[in-house]
């Protein structure tokens, strides 16, 4: 038996590839570096959605944009006890009111749900009123829009772009094997992405990026880093961005999105600072865990950029599962396509009945 699973080949897949020893990551026979920042959202789901939705939509823009109109109307049913959840609980409910299915029509309404619904549980937590969805926008620049109300900048928009597609799938992480799992049962996509969402609200997988900004907070500055690092360590406490289960060296993602960052000129202070952290905390991982390479993951600059794009860090969680649902809906179908129930065994290690008196 594999603690974790680590180690275990749990499906085929032809969707993308995890390499932990060269630290890279190909998407259909791309390289991350060949996508992000060259590719939009929309373009990256044609991608991956290529020969198990074969119905997509030539306009997949218009047909998203579309989608975004239509699961607005599920908006109306946030409340009070919702607004009052964290964002990603909040987004999950209103998730659970799209209708189950596995045709074209579901799959694009799961796929702009989180979009709509992060935008407008911010805006309700906030005390604003929802901003409706512009179907004529690229997703990521009315993701955007619906958030703050106002348009994005450009450079802006080919931001967020860049973070929906470099988060969009990466092999079978937690949350992808969750959403597998249920696919694989006949439940329905809508059902599948709940149980990925489920998965990836976790601090060990997608709700990492939120704490990341508390630690850089907490360390206020580069001099305080070793001693504020250190502590955290002697508490118990894992620090957040790094490590990873794959991945032996730096994950390539944090380097996409470092990149994108660096768009955004009204953060290159903060990118400096939060390079100084990185470098203190792999020095002090280094010392501490010789055997254990510990590495940057992608959750250490995913929480500069949705910083520097104005995201609340409680809802960067959200931000994740809007690039990934595209992976997610992906894997069901190849799920769906190919594969069996997903029914492991367990080893029965608890006691023996006891015999009748
Ligand atoms: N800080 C301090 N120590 C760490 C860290 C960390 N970030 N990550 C791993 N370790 C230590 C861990 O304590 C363990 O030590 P020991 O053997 O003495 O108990 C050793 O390294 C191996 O850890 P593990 O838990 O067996 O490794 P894993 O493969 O199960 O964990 C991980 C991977 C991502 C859950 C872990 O590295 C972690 O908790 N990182 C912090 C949370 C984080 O950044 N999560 C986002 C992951 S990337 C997004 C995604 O793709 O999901």
């Amino acid at each position: 038996m594999s603690d974790g699973l680590e180690g275990v080949v749990a499906a085929q897949t032809v969707l993308s590839e995890v390499d932990g020893q060269a630290g890279r990551l190909i998407i259909r026979g791309h390289s991350l570096d060949e996508l992000a920042g060259r590719t939009t959202f929309e373009q990256l789901v044609a991608v991956l959605f290529e020969g198990f939705y074969p119905d997509l939509p030539a306009d997949l823009p218009a047909a998203l944009g579309q989608a975004r109109a239509e699961v607005f109307a599920e908006v109306a049913a946030l409340d009070a006890g919702l607004v009052g959840r964290s964002p990603v609980e909040a987004v999950r409910a209103l998730m659970a009111r799209l209708a189950d299915g596995d045709d074209m029509t579901t799959a694009l309404r799961i796929l702009a749900a989180p979009a709509v619904f992060t935008a407008a549980v911010v805006r309700a937590q906030a005390g604003e009123a929802p901003v409706a969805p512009d179907p004529s926008l690229g997703h990521a620049a009315d993701a955007l829009r619906m958030l703050r109300g106002t348009a994005p900048t450009q450079a802006e928009a080919d931001a967020l772009d860049t973070y929906l597609v470099t988060v969009s799938d990466h092999g079978l992480n937690a949350s992808t094997f969750a959403a597998r799992v249920v696919a694989s049962t006949r439940a329905g996509l809508a059902s599948a992405v709940l149980a990925g969402i489920s998965a990836l609200k976790g601090p060990l997988h997608g709700g990492a990026p939120g704490p990341v900004i508390d630690m850089l907070d907490g360390i206020g500055e580069p001099a305080n880093a070793r001693a504020w690092i250190e502590a955290a360590l002697a508490r118990g406490e894992r620090l957040m961005g790094f490590g990873h289960r794959i991945y032996r060296v730096r994950d390539p993602r944090a380097d996409a999105l470092k990149q994108a960052v660096r768009w955004l000129d009204a953060r290159q202070g903060r990118l400096e600072f939060a390079e100084a952290v990185e470098a203190a905390a792999l020095a002090i991982l280094r010392e501490r865990k010789p055997d254990r390479p510990l590495d940057t993951n992608v959750e250490f600059y995913t929480a500069l950029l949705l910083e520097a794009l104005q995201f609340p860090p409680t809802a960067f969680t959200c931000v994740f599962a809007m690039g990934r649902v595209a992976g997610w809906l992906a894997h069901a179908r190849e799920q769906l396509a190919g594969g069996r129930l997903i029914r492991p065994q367990s080893v029965y290690v608890g006691p023996a009945p006891r015999k009748a008196a």
